[in-house]
């Protein structure tokens, strides 16, 4: 099934995921000129957007290169959800997506995010509210359940589907395992044998093999990938070649992982100026540099620098020191998601 969003009408897309501190501006043009189909804003603060507090309104910056673009917005009041579903639809995305699996105690634990799932009247409230207020297509990004005992993703997805929502998201696992244990994708397969819902399938999509097995396995309607983008920003080119030609593309050079960590830092500098850019920037390097001969020594130099000069500086000098870049080194090597941390939402 082909998953529409406005005028776009996708036909098994790639989503990048919504990730708090992770998927500004600069990570999702990134990942969008590396294929990513659909990317979203990380989440907004329904209460935030209301108040106009200024973190959550700058969460709402999105471009024309990026589109079809999501903004994503969490909150426990149907009310408060709708008027901030109304700013955010003002600020000109594609699509509004709901959050309801955030296990954060702060965001759960006052019936906003995952809390939606111990209360689906509550949650389908929301999605009717957020549904009547905007005139953009609406979409839900959720979990399997509260835990184990309590599994309600089908009810969910009947929720969604009646209230006419465009897409379901379904993170394959339950809210207490937070980031832990395996997804359990055949929860995905079960939804998607039974719901009318397009569903994009999410969780362990960690190399490009994984997509196309989740494809093939849950025989979802697109699939999205968090951790896994963090990695290897190059994933969604991999995950586009190795569903057109069944092979992997030939990997990045050096030259290329610095030419697009240095475009991505010079966008994030832009966004939020040198000092703040740069101190935020550090999460990146860890996916732009594995790898490579030394790349730990890289990452770890590159960490303590605080211009740009002095970051093109270390580039140039490891270059002219002859580190080499191993080509054929297995990238999947540094994808193991606990490899830099993040916090996790
Ligand atoms: C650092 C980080 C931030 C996240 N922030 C959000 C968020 O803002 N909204 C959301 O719906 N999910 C968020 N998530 C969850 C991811 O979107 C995704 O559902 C989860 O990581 C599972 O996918 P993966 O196995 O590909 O990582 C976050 C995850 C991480 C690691």
């Amino acid at each position: 099934m082909k998953i529409k969003l406005g005028k776009y009408e996708l036909e098994k897309p790639v989503a990048l995921a919504p990730m708090e501190d992770v998927t500004d501006l600069g990570f999702r043009l990134i990942c969008k000129e590396f294929g990513a189909d659909i990317v979203y804003t990380e989440f907004v603060s329904s209460e935030g957007l209301i108040r106009s507090a200024r973190k959550s309104v700058n969460k709402l910056l999105t471009n024309e290169k990026e589109r079809p673009v999501g903004i994503q917005i969490f909150g426990g009041d149907p009310n408060v959800m709708a008027e901030a579903a109304k700013i955010a639809e003002d600020s000109g995305p594609d699509f509004i997506d709901i959050n309801a699996g955030c296990w954060v105690p702060k965001v759960a634990s006052r019936g906003a995010g995952a809390g939606l799932l111990k209360d689906l009247k509550q949650m389908e409230s929301i999605i009717r509210s957020v549904k009547n207020a905007v005139s953009i297509p609406v979409t839900l990004k959720t979990r399997l359940g509260w835990d184990s005992n309590s599994i309600t993703i089908f009810e969910v997805a009947k929720i969604c589907a009646d209230a006419g929502l465009s897409a379901l998201t379904i993170h394959a696992r339950t809210r207490d395992q937070h980031h832990d244990g395996e997804a359990n994708w055949d929860w995905i397969r079960r939804v998607k044998e039974v719901s009318e819902l397009p569903i994009i399938g999410n969780g362990d999509i960690k190399i490009a093999e994984d997509a196309i097995e989740m494809f093939e396995y849950t025989k979802c309607d697109g699939v999205m990938v968090a951790r896994g983008a963090i990695s290897n920003p190059w994933i969604f080119k991999d995950i586009k070649f190795l569903m057109q030609h069944g092979t992997l593309p030939p990997a990045q050079t050096f030259q290329e992982r610095i030419d697009t960590c240095l475009r991505h830092l010079e966008m994030e500098i832009e966004l939020k100026g040198e000092r703040r850019g740069l101190m935020e920037f550090r999460k990146y390097y860890h996916g732009y540099f594995h790898g490579i001969r030394n790349g730990s020594a890289l990452r770890s130099k590159l960490v303590r620098l605080e211009t740009l000069p002095e970051i093109k500086k270390a580039f140039s000098e490891w270059i002219s020191s002859g580190q080499e870049f191993m080509e054929n080194q297995s990238a999947q090597e540094s994808l193991s998601p606990s490899s830099p941390s993040f916090s996790q939402v």
